[in-house]
């Protein structure tokens, strides 16, 4: 085997790849790839994620499920900082990187089995997954908040998935879309090993599109975590390797509403508001199951965190809107994290940055 599916916890290890969460002990489950990462392993002619698929071992070449999404623009705003445009993926953001691994994975097996997916989001992965079932020719149920912003249902039932609204808390949400069903196969993103695994496509695509040499700083919004794991593991693999000098430093950027790795990192209490009003609609965990495993490997890689006010939020989301870059609030607060910063003195104009614009600005439901 050129990779191996791990729980995080126990370390029982699971070879089918339909499983969301270790059946031993009900914690997140994690993929190691043994093979290294290699410039000569990427096929060139190939502008999207899957130029990298010699690096996805548990996918099968003739079966991918694209979009085509990927090699998103990496542009370069000033002398040293550089935003990568995640915002033109297919579906409007960087959860297609997870949604084509998670598809292409085990579409066959879930026509196999006759049955349908199912997944709970708060907008952006449910339209994904959805659209990349419609592609795959597979059935989606998708359990959405009752209040998930207008833009994001309508694409997720453009796409032809069924919606399921929930009312109360998100993690309530959660325990819907996981109730067993005839069929039913929950492949939520929040705990499938192999969507997070998926956006280790944008690590690559940073350090290629930077020649190799690996930024400074990257600053990127986190709510359930698997940006931040996936990018994360990404640099690790590349660093390992030897094909990057070191990791950047990872800066997970999060909103004073919904901040419990931001409180955790630092050594502070959380205390989540009743109910979550922020302007960044998409990042809305105030209890992530991976939490843990954010604050240990953030913490490994000698990562860190910051918080970010409604106020710098809204000044964030217009300022890049001025300069060009229409994209939702929720990713607005990764550059909101980076100003932050800039400000405090913790980084300094000449640092090679990267800020990850996770969202496309049609999502936004914000008013002029
Ligand atoms: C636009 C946008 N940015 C950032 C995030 C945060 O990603 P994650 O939940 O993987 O931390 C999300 C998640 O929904 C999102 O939709
Ligand atoms: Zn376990």
């Amino acid at each position: 085997m050129d990779y191996e599916i791990k729980c995080t916890a126990c370390g029982k290890t699971t070879t089918s790849l339909l499983d969301y969460k270790c059946l031993n002990c009900g914690n997140p489950l994690d993929i190691k790839v043994e093979k290294a990462f290699s410039k000569n392993g990427i096929r060139k002619k190939d502008y999207g994620a899957w130029r990298y698929i010699q690096f996805f071992p548990y996918i099968n070449v003739k079966e991918v499920i694209t979009l085509g999404e990927g090699w998103t623009p990496l542009v370069r705003v000033s002398e040293s900082l550089y935003f990568k445009l995640e915002n033109l993926n297919s579906t409007g953001s960087f959860k297609d990187r997870g949604s084509t691994a998670l598809v292409s994975a085990i579409h066959k097996e879930v026509k196999r089995l006759g049955g349908f997916i199912a997944e709970d989001s708060s907008g952006n992965a449910g339209a994904s997954i959805a659209a990349y079932a419609a592609r795959a020719g597979l059935k989606a149920k998708i359990y959405v908040p009752e209040g998930v912003s207008g833009p994001k249902l309508s694409q997720i039932m453009f796409y032809g998935a069924e919606v399921v609204k929930v009312s109360g808390s998100r993690s309530r949400v959660a325990e819907k879309a996981q109730k067993p069903e005839k069929g039913k196969i929950y492949v939520g993103h929040i705990f499938h090993p192999i969507f997070r695994d998926g956006v280790r496509s944008l690590a690559y695509e940073i350090a290629e599109q930077l020649n190799w040499k690996s930024p400074e700083r990257v600053y990127l919004p986190v709510s359930a975590g698997t940006l931040l794991l996936g990018v994360i593991s990404g640099f690790k693999h590349m660093a390992e390797s030897g094909v990057i000098a070191n990791t950047p430093k990872i800066v997970a950027c999060q909103t004073s509403q919904v901040s419990p790795l931001y409180h955790r990192f630092k050594g502070l209490p959380y205390h989540p508001p009743e109910k979550v009003t922020s302007i960044a609609d998409a990042l809305v965990s105030t209890n992530p199951p991976l939490l843990e495993l954010m604050a240990k490997e953030l913490a490994a890689i000698d990562g860190d965190a910051v918080m970010v006010e409604e106020t710098e939020i809204v000044q964030a989301f217009h300022e890049l809107a001025r300069r060009g870059f229409f994209v939702e609030p929720s990713s607005a607060v990764a550059y909101a994290g980076y100003q932050k910063h800039l400000q405090s003195g913790e980084t300094k104009l000449k640092e090679k940055t990267v800020v990850v614009l996770t969202g496309n600005g049609l999502k936004t439901s914000m008013k002029t």
